[in-house]
């Protein structure tokens, strides 16, 4: 896959955490077929070599979890125009669904710890790694995958609610704490997509969650959207068959 030296991120440089599948990997191959040079930083190593190779990026191994080789490993590929702190998983592995089946007194530690230290942890040792470097080139944007369920209840997995509730609190406030200095970030916030993460459970489900599983070529439609207007602390989401949109609280709220 080549670089367009005309599209509109050309010359730009992008590192994606969880490129190695699902939305991270279509925004891989989006942001490079728009003219960008990817990194793809993943704990899956195969995948995430597959994915370098067909976009003609480079692969790193990131555990997003580990704060200390996030402090090493951004200063040797920096700079970076664009930072998607993408890696995110559900709280049972490849499980949501039904709701009857994960009440939280069943929730042990280890699960727990799990989702919020990729999830959470994962996204603000991200973000504390690059925003130095963004800050002193005064340029940047920083896309954070939070969810619909960073908008909305998701009532079969509140753990995950919690933590992209999380991440959309973390953008708003970042928004405006990095503007003065030139950086954006953004949350995308979509419904289901089809991706690995997403159970046969979660497929019944999303038909209500939001209105059904789309097309992964929507990712790379939300993460081009929000780029493109740029607007600080924005989040933006996208339901099946509904256009993508910026997600506005009502007043007083907004
Ligand atoms: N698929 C959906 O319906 C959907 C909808 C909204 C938001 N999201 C969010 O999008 C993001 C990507 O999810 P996806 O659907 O593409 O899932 P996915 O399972 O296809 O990809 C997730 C990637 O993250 C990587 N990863 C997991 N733990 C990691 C760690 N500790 N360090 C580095 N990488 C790690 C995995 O190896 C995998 O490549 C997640 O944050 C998810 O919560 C997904």
């Amino acid at each position: 896959m080549g670089n367009d030296t005309t599209g509109q991120l050309a010359g730009h440089r992008a590192f994606i955490t969880g490129g190695a599948s699902g939305i991270g990997a279509e925004m891989a191959r989006r942001f490079t077929r728009e003219g960008a040079t990817v990194v793809v930083a993943d704990v899956n190593d195969t995948l995430g070599k597959q994915v370098a190779v067909e976009v003609g990026g480079e692969y790193v191994h990131l555990d997003v979890t580990d704060s200390q080789a996030w402090q090493k490993l951004i200063p040797t590929f920096e700079p970076f125009d664009i930072v998607c702190l993408n890696a995110g998983v559900s709280t049972h592995q490849n499980v949501i669904g039904n709701i009857s089946n994960f009440p939280l007194e069943k929730l042990d530690n280890d699960a727990y710890e799990r989702i919020m230290s990729i999830n959470v942890d994962g996204v603000v040792y991200g973000a504390r790694a690059v925003i130095p470097g963004m800050v002193a080139r005064k340029s940047g944007h920083i896309l954070v995958t939070a969810s619909l369920a960073g908008i909305i209840a998701i009532a079969p997995d509140p753990i995950y609610g919690l933590t992209k509730h999380a991440m959309v609190g973390l953008v708003k406030s970042l928004g405006p704490a990095l503007e003065p200095h030139g950086v954006c970030i953004s949350a995308l916030c979509p419904g289901f997509l089809d991706t690995p993460l997403v159970s046969e459970l979660a497929r019944e489900y999303a038909k209500s969650f939001s209105m059904g599983v789309m097309e992964i070529s929507i990712a790379g439609d939300l993460a081009m959207r929000a780029l493109t207007e740029r607007i600080p602390g924005s989040q933006w989401t996208v339901m099946a068959g509904q256009p993508i949109c910026q997600y506005i609280p009502a007043p007083p709220f907004s």
